[in-house]
């Protein structure tokens, strides 16, 4: 791990609200915290991990209110899902409380007191929101409005629809009480504020110098510190929370109280296991906050800046992740763009390593993912059993079948180099939170053992000279025992059979990432091997596309029709969001058409034009500079399909050198199946302006040559070149 030392290591995940079921957008952040932690552990680091339930503020007191519950209950009927689907995912968490816990309403007390006496909080009047109608003060999610800052429609704390800023109480424009609908006014009113402006100077040299983690945290949080800090409210009117002390008809705000859970956590942890939270919170243990990119603010400026007026230790990193959208919407369970995670995934059978793999390996931590079945099943089918699966499988059973036990064998010093390099490669890329990378850097080990498995050739070698087929035998097992070890933290569930398969002893849990090296003990047993990854069949999918599709409609239909409600008799409606409006379904359908016909017609016109350039004999002459314009690559395939509209054409992503795959189009779907076209090296001109054809949007050209009949991509099955590579 190249960022951090040999400290002991806190890392924590965003706490989910208690207020809803967990869906796939969650685990953006709890998966790869998860392989993080799993991976630290396999580096021989002491590694404690903690979250819990975020159970107080307003979204929570609201939906109890809706649903004639108490807020207890409800958050203890989620803290029980949220604690459930963690187990069933192989997410292990050391502690995880909740922060209604005594332990954080005391921590909460002591810092908000500590605060107080060293006067980084005083007392202010301010407006508050009130609904004369409903006789009640209106914090947060209790009134929405107009943001000053952008127009939109925003709730009381958050312009969650347009700018995304923060909002303080008083703020919002023309206010509106969310229970009976009336307009609010104003109130004055005593409230509590945090010297945030105090900290701007610490907050400064912090970000800029000490706090590690992606850059986009960092960077975003410096932007906010240099367009000047406000104090910041810190209590609200409500029952529900931590009691602001001294004042019973006040609690402190849920982003004052929820990071707090991170220390009161670890104080549960320490308790049981006899550990110390002191080592992190007041020592100089390392701590690590997970979080998904939309709370960067709370984790890099409020909570920094708590921590240090009340003489805590301060994060030594925060890692944001980018959002989960699903057909290019962020998911958002309100509106119905959300992949269960119990109900649409692990009740239909699905194991959890699969959606562990496609989540930390499709694209780097800090980019957004759009969420797609297919691409999911591609991945999996092309890359777990394809590559690994296969490789890892046909090595045990192999031996299992022709030896019974580990073969007489010594480690070749290639084999060794090949296990060293990567180690190092995988290792570097956690410290960096590149899960990506080190996921697909592992699966290169696997392509190299199925590369070795082929050349060797131990099928033949076996009946020709058995003991030279062992020692390859052996090679392609401490290669697989070296595999096991490295997708452990990916892939716990099927990596604990394989280890189980090698007939290795021990956990692979606990196993570290140094036992690669360790040389299997020849003679010792081989049970009879399992296959460890089935591919995911095109039905299977399908059925999951139409779930998912169906939910999408009723999202839309529902939102249109709150847009149509909203309009009354307004019939224009505008199609800035791509959506389909039930009401205006003809035209929309025959609009649809005319659509597909222009892409279809666009799509004869390029083939036209590329028969075309094929046929012309002698092109004039070009200088260098004019070649110098093209910007051509290598690129890697990486996923390849059928696009549905088209005969021809087949969807590529190709890596070519950037922090995110391209997505090409190319006809060359009469010509190769999309299997055969993963994994290529391919010639890519990356600088061709962007063409949309059947729909699907092709960021440059894959380059492919004809003759006659054949038609053949530009490809290299040879010497390796590394994606992005420059063609000169
Ligand atoms: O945005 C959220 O989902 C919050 N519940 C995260 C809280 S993280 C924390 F504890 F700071
Ligand atoms: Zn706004």
């Amino acid at each position: 791990m190249s960022e951090l030392s040999d400290k002991p290591v806190l890392v924590t995940c965003g706490l989910p609200y208690a207020n809803g079921k967990a869906h796939v957008g969650h685990l953006r952040t709890y998966v790869p915290a998860d392989i993080y932690v799993r991976s630290l552990k396999k580096e021989g680091r002491e590694a404690v991990f903690v979250c819990g339930s975020d159970t107080h503020g307003t979204p929570i007191v609201v939906n109890a209110e809706q649903l004639g519950t108490t807020p207890g209950k409800l958050v203890e009927e989620y803290h029980t899902h949220f604690e459930d689907i963690f187990k069933r995912l192989g997410i292990n968490f050391d502690s995880f409380g909740t922060t209604d816990d005594k332990e954080n309403h005391v921590r909460t007390i002591e810092i908000v007191s500590r605060l107080i006496e060293k006067g980084y909080v005083y007392p202010k009047t301010i407006e508050i929101a009130y609904c004369p109608k409903c006789d009640r003060s209106l914090p947060d999610r209790y009134v929405e409005g107009t943001c000053p800052y952008c127009g939109e429609n925003a709730r009381g704390d958050e312009c969650d629809q347009g700018c995304g800023k923060h909002l303080e109480p008083g703020e919002l424009k023309t206010p509106v009480c969310t229970i009976c609908g009336g307009s609010a006014e104003y109130r004055k009113q005593e409230h509590f504020f945090f010297k945030l402006s105090e900290f701007s100077d610490y907050l400064m040299n912090y970000l800029s110098n000490e706090l590690g983690g992606t850059t986009n945290a960092r960077n975003y949080a410096l932007g906010w510190v240099k367009q000047g800090l406000d104090d910041w409210c810190i209590t609200r009117n409500l029952e529900w929370g931590v009691k602001f002390p001294g004042h019973e008809e006040l609690v402190v705000y849920v982003w004052v109280d929820a990071p707090i859970g991170y220390m009161a956590f670890t104080e549960e942890w320490a308790t049981r296991t006899g550990g110390s939270w002191e080592k992190f919170w007041k020592g100089d243990g390392e701590i690590i906050h997970f979080i998904g990119g939309d709370i960067t603010y709370h984790h890099c400026i409020f909570w920094p800046a708590m921590l240090k007026g009340a003489d805590y230790s301060s994060p030594t990193a925060v890692v944001a992740s980018g959002m989960v959208k699903i057909e290019d919407k962020t998911f958002s369970k309100s509106r119905g763009y959300v992949v269960w995670v119990g109900e649409d995934y692990l009740d239909h059978g699905f194991h959890p390593d699969l959606l562990r793999y496609y989540l930390a390996s499709y694209t780097s931590h800090t980019k957004e993912l759009n969420f797609s079945w297919r691409v999911l099943q591609e991945k999996i089918n092309t890359e777990l059993v394809a590559v690994l699966g296969n490789f890892l499988y046909r090595t045990m059973l192999f031996a299992f079948k022709n030896y019974g036990e580990i073969p007489a064998g010594e480690i070749e010093p290639e084999i060794k180099e090949e296990i060293e390099k990567t180690l190092k490669e995988v290792g570097d890329a956690m410290g960096d939170y590149e899960f990506k990378k080190a996921v697909d850097t592992a699966m290169t080990l696997a392509s190299y053992g199925n590369s070795y498995f082929q050349a060797r050739e131990p099928w033949k070698l076996v009946k020709e000279d058995k003991e030279a087929c062992g020692q390859v035998l052996y090679n392609c097992l401490q290669l697989g025992k070296a595999l096991t070890l490295l997708f452990e933290p990916v892939l716990p569930g099927s990596m604990e059979r394989a280890w189980e398969g090698f007939g290795l002893e021990g956990s692979v849990h606990e196993a570290e990432y140094g036992e690669a090296l360790v040389p299997l003990k020849s003679g010792s047993p081989m049970p009879e091997p399992q296959i460890l990854f089935t591919k995911l069949e095109d039905d299977k999918i399908g059925e999951m596309e139409a779930i998912s599709s169906q939910r999408i409609k009723e999202a839309v239909e529902k939102q249109a029709a709150k847009k149509g409600e909203k309009k009354g008799e307004e019939k224009e409606v505008t199609k800035s969001e791509g959506m389909p409006l039930k009401a205006e379904g003809k035209t929309e359908t025959l609009e649809e058409k005319t659509v597909e016909r222009v892409e279809e017609k666009t799509v004869e016109k390029v083939e036209e034009k590329i028969a075309e350039k094929f046929e012309e004999e002698a092109l004039p002459l070009i200088d260098y500079e004019d070649f110098a314009k093209l910007d051509l690559r290598v690129g890697k395939v990486l996923v390849a399909e059928k696009i549905k509209k088209s005969k021809k054409l087949l969807r590529l992503e190709v890596d070519i050198g950037e922090a995110e795959p391209r997505q090409l189009v190319a006809g060359m779907a009469s010509y190769y199946e999309p299997e055969e076209m993963i994994g290529k090296q391919i010639i890519v001109l990356a600088n061709l302006k962007p063409v949309k054809l059947c729909g699907v949007k092709s960021n440059g050209m894959m380059l492919a040559a004809e003759d006659g009949e054949i038609v053949a991509a530009l490809m290299s099955d040879n010497k390796e070149l590394g994606p992005g590579s420059k063609i000169r």
